[in-house]
């Protein structure tokens, strides 16, 4: 077994010079003691390049139709055990608001994946309000799935700056395998690449840990990261939903070891990117009551609150277990406030909190 020196010393070459044995070993790491020591080496690679500032992203769920049918995913659209909602625009708006109105420097739209023209413009016509109702002050991500190059650019030019795109998992052939046909590998980075090119930040991350995935392919994952020069990460470990094809393939997950695997990705996506926002999920959350704070120690900097209008909560289950079902957006704010002030850091009201990774790139 590797002691701390040697484990030092591999933290201090993938920082350096990356590569994927060395971060596979890393993952493959399972000693509490070690553990601690690469979760403590990420958060201090944290605390040098982006600080001990957290930033709240109010998230905005608004609706979960979808077009896409993933086999690990509660809202694919052939689970029909699940009700189907869609927020109004005044009912977007109203939560907005409470996001500007509650200093959270930026919200975020996510939904299901659409792309006909009733959606893209319903989009386009959110946008332009929450510009107008912050005159510009309310950093706005999306995170609305594949979407052609125009789209992209027409929601950019109503006020939308960032954009989340999981590539779920670099391995072209695991993607084809937890996708049904008809959902393109290539397909997804073309589209990471339109964003780029349409002047947004660009997040992507991967779906940590299901059937089939190895940590020598989370170990790409983080390369992958890497090599496309993602300003943001936002990524956590699978969760079983019984009503999905994947579940069965599941069934003797361990949440524990789910929960461990997130935060050696968060730590070593931290090691390797250094200057990039990375998110602690929801999806943390759900495997452990203090995994999101976890995950801040591990290196993310970004908190996901979830701003959502609680008569919709339960119809955006993503996966089992999702918390905060009766949770307000008030309740979750102080109690999100109280544990990271307990872990020695601060959230940071009213500024957006730019990927520095972006800031230096374009500078
Ligand atoms: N467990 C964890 N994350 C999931 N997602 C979808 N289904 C699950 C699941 N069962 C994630 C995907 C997607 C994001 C919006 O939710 O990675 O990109």
């Amino acid at each position: 077994m590797m002691d701390k020196k040697e484990l030092f010393s591999l933290l201090d070459n993938i920082s350096r010079s990356p590569d994927p044995e060395s971060i596979k070993k890393a993952l493959d790491i399972t000693d509490p003691l070690l553990l601690d020591t690469l979760y403590g080496y990420a958060y201090d690679v944290k605390l040098r390049n982006v600080g001990s500032n957290v930033y709240f992203r109010g998230i905005i769920e608004f609706s979960n139709i979808c077009v896409k049918d993933c086999y690990y995913c509660g809202i694919r659209k052939s689970n029909t055990n699940t009700k189907r909602y869609e927020l109004t625009e005044d009912e977007i708006i109203t939560e907005a608001k409470w996001c500007y109105a509650n200093k959270y420097g930026s919200l975020v739209l996510q939904s299901g994946e659409r792309s006909d023209s009733a959606f893209t413009d319903k989009i386009e016509r959110v946008l332009l309000k929450i510009r107008e109702l912050s005159s510009g002050g309310l950093g706005v991500t999306l995170s609305l799935g594949e979407q052609d190059a125009g789209t992209y650019k027409r929601w950019f030019d109503a006020g939308a700056h960032r954009y989340l795109l999981r590539i779920e998992t670099s391995n072209k052939a695991l993607y084809e395998k937890i996708h049904p046909a008809g959902h393109s590998f290539e397909r997804r980075l073309e589209c990471l690449h339109a964003l780029r090119e349409s002047g947004y930040q660009v997040g992507t991350g991967a779906l940590i840990g299901f059937p089939g995935q190895t940590t020598a392919d989370l170990a790409r994952d983080i390369l992958f990261f890497k090599d496309i020069d993602a300003d943001m990460i936002g990524m956590g470990p699978y969760v079983v939903h019984d009503e999905t094809p994947m579940a069965k393939q599941a069934a003797d997950y361990d949440p524990a070891v789910q929960l461990e695997l997130g935060l050696k990705m968060i730590a070593l996506t931290r090691i390797v990117l250094k200057d990039v926002n990375i998110a602690s999920t929801t999806a943390l959350q759900a495997l452990s009551d203090t995994g999101r704070e976890r995950g801040l120690k591990a290196g993310a900097n970004i908190i996901m609150p979830n701003v959502t209008d609680l008569a919709y909560r339960t119809g955006y289950q993503l996966y089992q277990n999702k918390p905060g079902i009766d949770e307000n957006a008030e309740e979750q704010r102080r109690n999100l406030e109280n544990n990271i002030k307990s872990i020695g850091e601060r959230v940071c009201y009213g500024l957006w909190g730019d990927s520095l990774h972006f800031k230096k790139r374009t500078e």
